[in-house]
Formats: structure tokens, sequence, C-alpha cells
């Protein structure tokens, strides 16, 4: 793969600092879906012929999804920034790796191309850094068994491990026990190897990135609404993808920052243009507007499948909210930096449903509430929740901030850091180039510096 890398993965320790800055002003462009440009290169790969991707994300989780399928023969070549052509192999066209596949610190990329593998009748070894050793995997490993692969794990089912695809994959029918795209879609990727019919029943909806984009690529996939909020999706198995253009929307989650740090600083003003906003991605806009905020989605069209708009945020005053679980999917990842906006907020917000986050990057419930309570702000860390009072005024401030080996940890208390009386330092920035690259710079251009201390 040609691509100039970074070093995360080696564990540079290299703090950073945010203090108050004026208020942000302009422009800026997001960096590519995260969730959409680990589809991409995967989806591309089990296509037949040359895809094409624009926009796509060059964080360290993507490139080492890249770096996986190119171990496993897929041709991946940059061609330009953010434009990469996939030579997909054609689904069951993978071969052996020779290698262990090292997925860093991403538990999308290491549980989708576990549903990719268990479809491929050979033996793969899959690791990750510190933190992704220590997440669940065997909420993928229990469909991917039933589905006839076979699996070695350490303790707990964590990696490193070792798949067996399945020489003849079967069908299942699967009913999710917690909302989980990473786990829906590893079992859809499982049952594009296998004959028939492959359907997971979800719980609540979660993100629907990988049926888009499959179907963009040709498959047969049926949502049908199963009772209670519940949904059944059905993929037709051994379809022939067809390779297309892929035009990667900047991720939303990543815009989550900017877009805080903006109705955050008083005066602040900015545009961030080209931004996913698929509905089953946005519960942290609408969590916003009722908060108060002033947020603005316009020139709403479509690409590749996928919504796309303009955000626009301006600062003002904010009050404290009732955030409900069953929102919980929609913005699972957006909670760091709405605990955060609710810190700064008028009034007590409480989070709920949240015992997914426990299990994500870091334990982001205890560090969030670890976090605030050192800068000052008033949290109760429930089971699966929070309890956050704002007091509607900026928190004290001044702490040092672990960051956990968790990209959006960091950034949160990096914003947290524009709007306290006193800088917050987190003290490894090195792991916001997993999804975020350029967010130093990005945040700098808006006229919010985070430099090293
Ligand atoms: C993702 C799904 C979510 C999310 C993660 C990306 C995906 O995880 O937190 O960052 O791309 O499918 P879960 O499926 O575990 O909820």
């Amino acid at each position: 793969m040609s691509h100039a890398q970074t070093t995360h993965g080696s564990a540079l320790v290299a703090p950073l600092r945010a203090r108050r800055p004026g208020p942000l002003k302009g422009g800026a462009r997001v960096p590519g879906d995260k969730s959409i440009s680990h589809r991409a290169l995967m989806i591309g790969g089990l296509a037949v012929g040359q895809t094409e991707i624009e926009g796509l994300l060059e964080g360290e989780d993507v490139l080492n999804t890249g770096r996986a399928l190119e171990a496993l023969g897929v041709g991946v070549t940059r061609l330009g920034s953010g434009t990469w052509r996939i030579n997909g192999v054609g689904i069951g066209g993978l071969a052996e790796p020779a290698d262990v596949l090292d997925f860093g610190n991403a538990g999308t990329g290491a549980r989708l191309m576990m549903g990719v593998l268990a479809g491929h009748a050979f033996t793969s070894f899959i690791t990750g850094d510190a933190s992704l050793r220590r997440r669940p995997m065997g909420r993928v490993i229990e469909p991917l068994r039933e589905m006839g692969a076979r699996f070695i794990s350490r303790e707990g089912h964590r990696l490193p491990l070792a798949i067996v695809g399945a020489p003849s994959p079967l069908p299942i029918r699967y009913r999710l026990p917690v909302a989980s795209a990473q786990v829906k879609s590893a079992i859809l990727f499982a049952g594009l190897s296998a004959p028939g019919h492959t359907s997971v029943i979800e719980p609540e909806p979660s993100r629907d990135h990988t049926e888009l984009m499959l179907r963009h690529f040709g498959a047969k996939i049926q949502v049908e609404a199963a009772g209670d909020g519940a949904r059944t999706i059905t993929l037709v198995g051994q379809p022939e993808l067809e390779a297309r253009h892929v035009v990667v929307p900047g991720d939303i989650s990543s815009a989550a920052f900017p877009l805080a740090a903006a109705l955050l600083v008083p005066g602040s003003d900015i545009r961030l243009p080209h931004v996913g906003v698929n509905p089953l991605r946005t519960g942290l806009i609408t969590t916003l507007l009722e908060m108060g905020a002033e947020i603005g989605l316009e020139n709403p069209r479509s690409a590749a499948g996928e919504q796309v708009a303009d955000l626009c945020a301006r600062a003002g005053r904010l009050k404290g909210v009732d955030v409900p679980a069953g929102r919980a999917p929609s913005m699972i990842d957006e909670y760091p930096i709405l605990a955060v906006i609710a810190a700064c907020a008028e009034g007590t917000t409480r989070l709920n449903g949240l015992a997914e986050l426990r299990v994500k990057e870091s334990d982001r419930l205890s560090a969030i509430a670890q976090g605030l309570s050192a800068c000052g702000v008033a949290v109760e860390e429930l089971k699966d929740g929070l309890v956050i009072e704002g007091r509607g005024r900026p928190p004290k401030g001044g702490a040092l901030i672990p960051t956990r080996l968790d990209h959006r940890i960091a950034m949160a208390f990096l914003v947290l850091g524009l709007v306290a009386e006193q800088p917050i330092t987190v003290d490894d920035g090195s792991p916001i180039a997993t999804s975020f690259p350029d967010f130093s710079a990005l945040m700098g251009g808006l006229g919010a510096p985070i430099e090293a201390p």
C-alpha cells in the first residue's frame, strides 16, 4: 500500500494543550467518515474490478484495514489525497495472509474483517493495540461460529485470535442481543459467502452504511420492521458485487468536535461542508437542537446512497436535557463531546442507556466522569449513564487528562480546554490520528489553536 505512514501503534506520547481562543470563524472540511471508509475498502476488495474511492479517511484505523486487505491479496493504491483505487478479487477470492493482521486501535476494522474472513476457507491471525486487545469479540465470534467459522482466542474472547473461515458458510437468522452495527455488518459480510438468505434482527436501528453500500455495489438487501422498533435485514447470499465509484462524506463523529467548540466559544460562527447526515447518525444534532443550539443543515443532497449536508453552527446559550436511552445507537460515539457540552450548559443533563460506552476504545463512562470531575464539574457516574450538572458558565479546567488510547476522549477534553477558565492538557494526543489526523491543524485554521504544551 503506497502511503506515508504515521507512527501511532508505536505509542508515541505527545501531550496536547488547549486554552481559550477568540471566536471560531470560517469553514473547514472534516475528514472522511470512518465507518464508511472501512466499508468502502472492504466491499471494494470483495467486488470484481476497480473501485475508486474519493474522500477516504486517511486515519490510522482505516489505513490498517487497507494494509489487511493488501495482505489478503487485494490491490490497494493511493492515487492522491483521499483518492484510492481498489482492485477487488471478488467474494471468495481473498488469499491466506502470510502474517498476523494488525488492526491497531480499530474495533470496526477488526470486527468487520472477522465477518469477511469467516466466509473464506483459510486461517488468519488478528491482533490490535492494547486498547483493542481488551475489547470483547464474543459478540462477533458467536454468530460467525454458527455460520461455520472456527476461532481460538484469548480468555474472554479477546484478541489476539485465530480464525479459520468456513469452507461452506451457512446462512443464519440472528437476533442481536445489543444494537451493534459492527456485529450486524460482520454477519452480513459472512453472509456474502453463504447460499440463501442471511438475516439479522436488530433490537433498535443502528447505522446502516453496510446495507447502503452493499446495495450500491449490486447486492440485494431487504429491510423490514420487526415490531417494537426492531428491524430485520436480509441479504441474498453469493451476489456478484461490481466495482463502483464511492464518494465518502465527512464524518459527523469528527465534525462534532469543531461544532461543539463553535457552540461553546462566545462569538463563534462556522461552516462544515459535505458532512454525512445519515438519519441513523444524527442523534447529536437532535440533542443539541433540544438544548437550544443554533445549528443549520444546508444544501441537503445524496452521495453514493448516503445523505450529506453542510453544517453551520453559532455560539449561544444551551440548557441541560434528558437524553433517552433509545437515542444511543444514533449518537454512540458522540457522548464524550456531548458530556463536555452539557458541562457548559445551564442545568442538569442526564445521559441514559450507555452500557456500551464501557467497551469502546476505553471505558468512556469512567473516562468522561473522571475527566469532568478533575475539571471541576459535578458529575455522577451511573452503571449505564451519566448525570452532569451544568452551571451555565465554563468549568474551572486546569487538569491533565489521561487519553487512555482513546481519540475521542482526547478531542473532547481539548474542546473543553477551549472554554474552561484554565487550559486543559491531554497526556497523549497521538490516538487522535486514528480518526482525525489533522485535528489540531483544522482547529487552528478555525481560530482555536491546540498545541504541544
Ligand atoms: C461502528 C459502530 C459503532 C461505533 C463505532 C463504529 C461501525 O460500534 O461505536 O465507532 O462503523 O459499525 P458498535 O457496533 O459496537 O455499536
